[in-house]
């Protein structure tokens, strides 16, 4: 192993409860005990009977069969964690902010992964579409702060993306302005990161990722596959999607709500995982992602916002155009032909299952001088198996954005509730970055408007490349 590997980042001397022990946490859970100096003993892990407990066992921390619901949370909590210790949230299903709200106050560190409701809340029919967005699930987190200082670190939404990505968009920016604008120095805070965005004439992002990880076995008939949660990514698809609306935008599609014009929160009043945009990585080349909402599309349009005394003068669009692994291309397909009634078996690809393939995650910058910069991680599944058991690519970057979230939660344990874009990128990065493979940035001369099929008439929307109705399919 080499020192990266090894290093120990920080000790924790508390009791850790981790809730959920699916895909993530069991690949970071390894992570945690590597890089953290802490005993075994002082970690529980808190699921549902049914859970599969052999990696937890396997690395003797105490096990608990349990699941949280609504009624039982304010028992099981007061029970297991005191002031100082950590709850780590890697579930499905459970009230982040909730859990949240609990450990603000009593004292308690805290970091999730996604903003997650109780169960059911992504499907309620009951509920106005609205009601059902991230915009709504971030706001009901970032309330907690309720202008408190100085109160127990939450950090929330911390993996790979949501997550590191907020990181990738700043090294991004750096590398852009060290090749656009010599002589620029590193910002600050939001404002430099914000004003730079602006004189780089950034007028999109994507968090733009291709997963061509494979299993030996295909996806079945009537079964759904995933390099994660089934459930999870089900449950996102089943949202309206979502984007931030950048200052640039000429008009709306029609089945788009500008929800906040404050931060730039627009919803499409259709599930995500039936609309399509499209979008660029190096290797994949151009390619026709699910335009899936997820809390970095708002908070990185939110932070790269110039507000001035007349309002916003500027901010990009943000989006996450996802292309995932084959078998989760035809599993959505399968699932949207039900009416997203979910199939009922379901496959989550472990490490040793798939044959060949990578993740490919990053964030696209367009619209600049360069035309569109992609930076991010390359990681195989052959490296992934070098760097850690019990993980698929996936799983990995994931894990290494909550190891970083961790380690700095630790060490600023009174920071208050904080989104990626609020931590230090390189100090997050320099933890995580052993585990991601090779991270790479490559200009591109890509434009939604280019390679359009030539074999029809283009109906050439608007001739603004960067305008969202042109990243839009259908
Ligand atoms: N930010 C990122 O990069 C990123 C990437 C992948 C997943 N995620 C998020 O991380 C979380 C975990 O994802 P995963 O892929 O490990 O999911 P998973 O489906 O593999 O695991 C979810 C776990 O939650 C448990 N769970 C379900 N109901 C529960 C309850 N009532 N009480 C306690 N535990 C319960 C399940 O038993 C399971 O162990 C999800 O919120 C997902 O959206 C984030």
């Amino acid at each position: 192993m080499t020192a990266s590997l090894e290093r120990q980042w920080t000790h924790f001397s508390g009791r850790m409860l981790m809730i959920g022990f699916g895909c993530v946490a069991q690949g970071v859970l390894l992570l945690l005990l590597r890089h953290i100096a802490m005993r075994p003993g002082q970690i529980t892990v808190l699921a549902p009977p049914e859970c599969d407990y052999s990696v937890a066992e396997s690395c003797g921390v105490r096990v608990d069969k349990l699941a949280v619901t609504r009624s039982n949370l304010s028992s099981i909590l007061p029970e297991r964690l005191e002031a100082g210790d950590f709850l780590l949230n890697l579930s499905v299903d459970v009230s982040c902010v909730d859990l949240m709200a609990w450990c603000q106050a009593h004292g308690v560190l805290y970091l999730d992964a996604c903003t997650e409701p109780w169960t059911g809340g992504y499907l309620d029919a009951s509920l106005p579409p609205e009601a059902r967005t991230n915009h709504a699930l971030r706001q009901a987190a970032l309330a907690l702060r309720d202008g408190k200082r100085g109160s127990p670190t939450a950090v929330i939404t911390h993996g790979v993306n949501p997550g590191l990505v907020s990181h990738f968009v700043k090294q991004a920016l750096v590398n852009l302005g060290r090749d656009l604008l010599p002589g620029i120095s590193v910002p600050r805070d939001q404002q430099g990161w914000a004003s730079l965005a602006q004189r780089l004439g950034i007028r999109a992002i994507h968090i733009a990722e291709r997963d061509t990880q494979a299993p030996s076995q295909r996806k079945q008939v009537g079964e759904f596959v995933n390099t994660w949660s089934v459930e999870g990514l089900h449950g996102e698809a089943c949202q309206p999607a979502e984007l931030g609306w950048g200052s640039h935008e000429r008009w709306l599609p029609a089945c788009a709500r500008l929800l906040d014009g404050a931060n730039g929160a627009v919803w499409l009043n259709r599930p995500g995982g039936e609309t399509r945009v499209r979008s660029w990585t190096p290797l994949e080349g151009s390619y026709h992602g699910f335009l899936i909402t997820h809390s970095e599309s708002l908070s990185i349009a939110d932070y790269l916002t110039v507000r001035g005394s007349e309002g916003v003068s500027y901010r990009p669009t943000v989006l996450y155009a996802y292309y995932p692994c084959d078998d989760t291309v035809l599993s959505l397909h399968e699932a949207a032909g039900r009416n997203w009634h979910l199939q009922d078996r379901r496959r989550l690809l472990g490490a040793d299952e798939i044959v060949s393939g990578m993740d490919e995650l990053g964030v696209l910058l367009l619209g600049h001088a360069r035309n569109a910069y992609w930076y991010g991680s390359r990681l195989t599944i052959e490296q992934t198996r070098k760097l850690c058991p019990f993980n698929n690519a996936t799983s990995l970057q994931t894990a290494a954005g909550v190891l970083s979230g961790v380690v700095w939660a630790i060490e600023n344990p009174n920071a208050g509730i904080v989104e990626p874009d609020d931590l230090p990128f390189r100090e997050l990065m320099a933890i995580a970055g052993p585990y991601l493979g090779e991270m790479v940035g490559a200009y591109g001369d890509w434009t939604p408007l280019r390679d359009r099929c030539a074999l029809f008439a283009d109906d050439g929307r608007d001739d603004d490349p960067w305008q969202f109705v042109n990243m839009l399919l259908d």
